[in-house]
């Protein structure tokens, strides 16, 4: 099989395509050809060096999520499993042992346990099928495990035109409630207003075209009547940009930060006394940390995209041997959804 490897932290030119022996599965355990990986900013910062908590020290191999059709099945198992479409659980590509570095789906065939590979809805695009556990569930955990969000809050979401932050917005508009995409500049803001799988009620800039920020909680105030944002679910959350933020915090509302996107800077905390609002953090691995939690967000993420409730916006395809291409033009943030990994095209 084909693997990629970073055998040093650094840039896209670390990363290395090779040739290994194909493992067998083991009994209960299943061979997935994968077919739809998805590429995270979570890799781009493994592969810097900058999550080590995600990859441990090199060599490593990346990626945290992924889909494709059974193979080959270990003893124990039914016959009628080779064929199928799967998407691996999400808790499948993790460091299980954190002396060890991360085992991650850039590679043609994954071996899992049998019931980590669940069977894929036939609705699911396949192309989309390895990608919606880092967007759709980890916006889901937020929103709905951890936030509870009410029909009619208004939701904040910056970076709107990652695959995250458009996936919170089809998690939220689920929920009956109101949301507002912030996008850094207005040519995206532009694109992501026609967009079909921008599920966005208004969205807005936040800096102007040479890059500094614009006094975008004004724009909040005037669009929500000076009511606010009751819910932010930001990745940004850093320097003025959180500022901003707690100055159009509705009375009772919550941060959640998730991401590390942002600038660090000067922040007034103060008006959090008065408006008796929090900050907090999310990570995927808090839901994922909970087994049956996993289990029923996972099913409903895949309920929802089946349904067509939740839709991946595909930026572009990659095939293994494109895997530093992928990583520079995402590095270059001018994308609008999700890069995808296909390791057998
Ligand atoms: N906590 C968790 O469990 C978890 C799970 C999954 C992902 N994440 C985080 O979610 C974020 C998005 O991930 P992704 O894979 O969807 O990445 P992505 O598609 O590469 O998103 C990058 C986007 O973030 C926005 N952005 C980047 N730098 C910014 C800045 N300095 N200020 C404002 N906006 C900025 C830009 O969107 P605009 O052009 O629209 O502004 C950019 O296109 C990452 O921070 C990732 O680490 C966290």
């Amino acid at each position: 099989m084909r693997i990629v490897i970073v055998e040093a932290f650094g840039g896209p030119e670390v990363l290395t395509v090779r040739e290994v022996p194909t493992p067998e599965p083991g009994p209960g355990e299943v061979l997935v050809r994968l077919e739809s990986v998805g590429i995270n900013h979570a890799d781009l910062m493994a592969r810097r060096g900058a999550y080590k908590l995600y990859s441990g020290d090199p060599p490593f191999t990346p990626g945290l999520e992924g889909a494709g059709v059974i193979d080959a099945i270990g003893e124990g198992l039914p016959t009628d499993r080779v064929g199928q479409a799967v998407v691996l659980d999400a808790r499948a590509p993790r460091r299980a042992d954190p002396q060890r570095p991360v085992e991650g789906t850039y590679r043609t065939h994954y071996v899992v346990k049998a019931q980590w590979a669940i069977p894929l809805p036939p609705e699911v695009p396949r192309v989309a099928a390895g990608t919606l556990w880092l967007s759709h569930l980890t916006a889901w955990g937020c929103l709905v495990w951890k936030q509870r969000l009410a029909a009619g809050a208004i939701v904040g979401i910056p970076a709107a035109s990652s695959s995250v932050g458009l996936a919170a917005a089809q998690v939220a508009r689920h929920c009956g409630a109101l949301t507002l995409g912030l996008t850094r500049f207005q040519t995206k803001a532009e694109a992501l207003k026609i967009l079909p799988e921008a599920a966005f009620d208004w969205v807005i800039a936040t800096h102007n075209d040479d890059g500094t920020m614009r006094p975008w909680y004004r724009d909040v105030a005037r669009l929500t009547d000076g009511h606010g944002v009751d819910v932010f679910f930001d990745p940004v959350a850093a320097g003025t940009y959180l500022d901003y933020e707690i100055r159009c915090l509705a009375q009772g509302g919550c941060i959640w930060i998730y991401g590390l996107l942002g600038e660090p800077g000067v922040v007034d905390l103060t008006p959090l006394i008065r408006k008796r609002a929090a900050i907090r953090g999310w990570v995927l691995g808090e839901l994922l940390q909970d087994a049956e939690a996993a289990t029923v967000g996972q099913m409903e993420v895949l309920r929802c995209a089946a349904q067509g409730i939740y839709a991946q916006k595909i930026a572009r395809v990659f095939a293994l041997d494109e895997i530093q291409e992928a990583h520079a033009i995402m590095e270059q943030r001018d994308h609008i959804g999700k890069f995808v990994l296909n390791p057998n095209a």
